[in-house]
Parts: structure tokens; C-alpha cells; sequence
């Protein structure tokens, strides 16, 4: 998956200069080769790598991607203790290479590693965070503007909590064009129900498996998504989106990271504490918290 995250870099120019790391170096090379092979057709950005870690040395931004991934079937918190170990091994000859990078975490489950990753990096929170329900996020705009009828970049509507079967819409704060996504209509296009809201929820959520049932693993959106936060990352944009940082006080909730509405910028991702949350998102957002710290508690020493 890191390198369609690479291939979105390199077709979006998101990157200046993007290097491929990873352990096994017949596959590594390979890829950086067939990448390369493509830029008469792509932005200006170059691409390296290899199996030696000191290719990622000085890097503004560090994405990890590295892991076990999910079978048919399997949750995401199923992989956490073995991509715990995988990352773990990694985060100390990662901060020696790249001790100024901004960290951005998709190895599975993004939001448990995170927290354990930051933890034994002792990064200030900013500056490590998952990509979170970064792809969540777009997966409901895309099915919301399909049936209201416009374009998903008009669609204002956020998924938070856990990137995984916890995770929820925050439907008090969604819109289409600035009107209330329960009162849009249009020729065409009826008043959506709350019961239809929770379909496309359902649908959401359960989105990954569906496509891992069907070609092994998701790899093309989750790219794209990973491309758009380094871009914010790199452009200074303070873009808003959830990703999941460890939170401090969010609402009262700390130490765990949960994906909520941040400010992306230069420095980092900062959570927006001002994100109002109805009685029942906060209750889900509080299980959501529950859940992750279970999942990190048992993986520490
Ligand atoms: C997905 C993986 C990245 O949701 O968790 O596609």
C-alpha cells in the first residue's frame, strides 16, 4: 500500500522528493524503478529508495505503511499486536533518520499505533498522528453527493472515532452546500431519512471489507487520502480534517488517538476542541475511546 501512496504523490506532485523504505529489497527496488519509469508523465518530484533506512534521512514527513494487513474478515485491531512489534522495531531507527519528520501512521490499527508510537518517540502529539478517518470521510461523501446529486467536494460531513467498526458520522454538523444534510432536496434527489443515514453509515464503515473480500486489500483511496494530508502537511493549508492525533482534554477525552476534526498544517495536526458533539456522537465518541485504550493497554509492556 505504501506505494500507491507513493504513486498518488508522484501523479499529484504532492512531494518534492518521495523514498520508498521497506525491508525487502527486490520489492522495493522494484517499485522505486517502476515509478520512476512513469515521471516523463508526472509532476516534477523524484523517487528513491531502498532497504537501507538512511534513505529516508532529513525527511519533512515520514508515512508509514508497513505491516501485516487485513484478511477477509479480520478488524483492523486484529493486526495490533503484530504491527505493534513491526512498528516498535522501527520508530527508534526512524526517529535516528528522521527525528524533525512529521509522522503520519496508516499501518492498521492507525489509531492504537499511534498512541504506542508516540509513546515511545516522545514526539509532541502534533507532530504524530494517524491518517485516521482521513478515507472514512471521503467513503461517505462520495455515497452522500451521489444521492443528493452534487459533487463530494461540496459535501461537508466528517466520519470520527476509530478507523474501524466503532467509528461513526458526526450527523449534527453535516451539510451539503450549508444546508442541514436532513433538509437537502432537490429535483431528483428527496429528503434523505436519519433510517437512510444509517445505511450509508453501515455502508462505510464496512466499506474495507468489502474490498479486501474482493481484491485482497484497499490500496488506491487510502494513496489518495495519504497524498492529500502531506500536501496539507507540506503546504501549510491548516486544512481541516480527522485525523488522529493523541488527545489532550478532547471533550475530556486524553491519552487515547481518535480521529476528530484537525487543523493540518505545517506543524502538525492539532484537534479542533471547539467541534461540538450531540449527546449520543459524544457517547459514541467516548466508546470509540473506550475500545482503543483497551486495545493499546494490552499491548503494553
Ligand atoms: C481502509 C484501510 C486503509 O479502510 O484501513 O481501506
Amino acid at each position: 500500500m505504501g506505494a500507491s501512496a507513493a504513486y498518488a504523490a508522484l501523479i499529484r506532485g504532492s512531494a518534492r522528493q518521495i523514498a520508498l523504505y521497506d525491508i525487502a529489497t527486490k520489492k522495493v527496488d522494484a517499485e522505486v524503478l517502476d515509478l520512476a519509469h512513469g515521471t516523463q508523465f508526472t509532476g516534477s518530484s523524484q523517487i528513491m529508495g531502498g532497504s537501507d533506512i538512511s534513505v529516508v534521512k532529513g525527511s519533512h514527513v515520514v508515512v508509514i505503511t508497513a505491516g501485516a494487513k487485513q484478511n477477509p474478515g479480520q478488524t483492523r485491531i486484529e493486526l495490533a499486536d503484530v504491527n505493534a512489534r513491526i512498528l516498535g522495531s522501527m520508530m527508534p531507527q526512524l526517529m535516528e533518520v528522521a527525528p524533525d519528520a512529521i509522522y503520519v501512521i496508516v499501518t492498521n490499527p492507525c489509531d492504537v499505533l499511534t498512541v504506542l508510537a508516540q509513546e515511545q518517540s516522545g514526539l509532541p502529539p502534533e507532530r504524530i498522528f494517524a491518517s485516521g478517518t482521513v478515507l472514512d470521510t471521503s467513503r461517505l461523501r462520495w455515497k452522500l453527493a451521489a444521492r443528493a446529486g452534487v459533487s463530494p467536494s461540496s459535501v461537508h460531513a466528517s466520519i470520527v472515532g476509530e478507523h474501524g467498526d466503532s467509528e461513526f458520522p458526526l450527523w449534527s454538523r453535516a451539510t451539503i452546500g450549508g444546508v442541514p444534510v436532513l433538509e437537502w432536496e432537490r429535483e431528483g434527489h428527496p429528503r434523505m431519512t436519519q433510517a437512510e443515514l444509517d445505511e450509508i453509515a453501515i455502508g462505510v464503515r464496512d466499506a474495507a471489507y468489502k474490498v479486501i473480500e474482493g481484491k485482497g486489500a484497499t490500496n488506491y483511496a487510502i494513496g489518495l487520502s495519504t497524498a492529500h494530508i502531506v500536501e496539507a502537511i507540506f503546504g501549510d493549508k491548516h486544512s481541516i480534517m480527522p485525523v488522529a492525533p493523541v488527545l489532550t482534554d478532547f471533550h475530556g477525552l486524553s491519552g487515547v488517538a481518535l480521529s476528530v476534526p484537525c487543523i493540518v498544517s505545517a506543524s502538525g495536526a492539532t484537534p479542533i476542541k471547539e467541534t461540538a458533539f450531540s449527546e449520543r456522537e459524544m457517547r459514541l465518541l467516548t466508546e470509540s475511546a473506550t475500545t482503543l485504550r483497551g486495545v493499546a493497554d494490552s499491548l503494553r509492556p
